[in-house]
């Protein structure tokens, strides 16, 4: 069994990252490793990403992180992800990372990702060149992350964003601001490129549990939606075979911590 932990939307500042670290501390424990789904700093400032990465180092699993919208508010989204580097965590924005655990590979590939809203509800590149930078950024991402997905040969595949890719998983947010948690482009790259997982944040008063048109689990893992520190998701049949994977058919267990 393969047990990946999850959470989002730390928003670690100086005063909370002791916090934070005490509620990481024993994930080696409980699982094999840690995705972290952006929104990492409370401003994006550097002294907060260095006291959370201050809490990382030598945590005992490896961490995988994207960066939230949070880490770029401050402009400095490349020296947040480079202390965080720093400290052993692997911070994607369009790549890939390969974590091996006693039971099978982990392939996670990371995107922020963007908004611009849901199928009947979206945005487009068209307009005003505002408009069409915020679709080209969102369309960009969701490719990068097509990519990344796409050249992941491991035995299973996790698709990590901060940004929602369906629109169930944000349920309990209001519905007029959907565009901004989230894009059904995210979805289409993670259904082409097929992964066991899609995991995002951002949404902090939405729901858990969701799934893509192609039948892929997502799960909305900010900590105030899953109310604990981090979620576990056990993979139970890991397997090499790519056709299978990229229709959701290995289980995964529900959050056991
Ligand atoms: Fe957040
Ligand atoms: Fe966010």
């Amino acid at each position: 069994m393969i047990r990946v932990a999850a959470t989002g939307d730390l928003h670690v500042g100086p005063d909370s990252a002791s916090a934070v670290g005490e509620q990481l501390r024993a994930v080696g424990d409980k699982a094999d490793l840690l995705l972290i789904a952006g929104d990492l700093t409370k401003s994006g400032l550097t002294g907060e990403a260095s006291a959370l990465a201050s809490q990382l180092r030598g945590i005992g699993v490896q961490v995988v992180a994207v960066l939230g919208n949070h880490d770029h508010h401050s402009d400095h989204p490349n020296e947040i992800a480079d202390l965080l580097r720093d400290a052993g965590v692997a911070v994607l924005e369009g790549e890939g990372v390969r974590v091996d655990t006693p039971n099978g590979t982990v392939g996670v590939a990371g995107v922020k990702g963007f908004g611009g809203g849901f199928a009947g509800a979206s945005g487009a590149e068209f307009g005003e060149p505002e408009m069409k930078a915020f679709i080209r950024h969102t369309k960009e991402r969701s490719e990068a992350l097509e990519s990344a997905l796409a050249e992941l040969e491991t035995d299973v595949r996790i698709a990590l964003m901060h940004y929602a890719p369906i629109r169930e998983t944000l349920q309990g947010e209001p519905a007029e601001i959907f565009p901004f948690l989230g894009s059904y482009l995210l979805a289409e790259a993670v259904d082409r490129a097929g992964a066991d997982l899609a995991v995002h944040g951002h949404a902090h008063r939405g729901t858990e549990h969701g799934v893509t048109p192609g039948g892929v689990n997502v799960r909305n893992v900010a900590q105030t939606v899953i109310r604990q520190a981090y979620a576990v998701y056990a993979f139970e049949r890991p397997s090499r075979d790519r056709e299978s994977a990229s229709v959701g058919s290995y289980p995964i267990s529900e959050p056991t911590t």
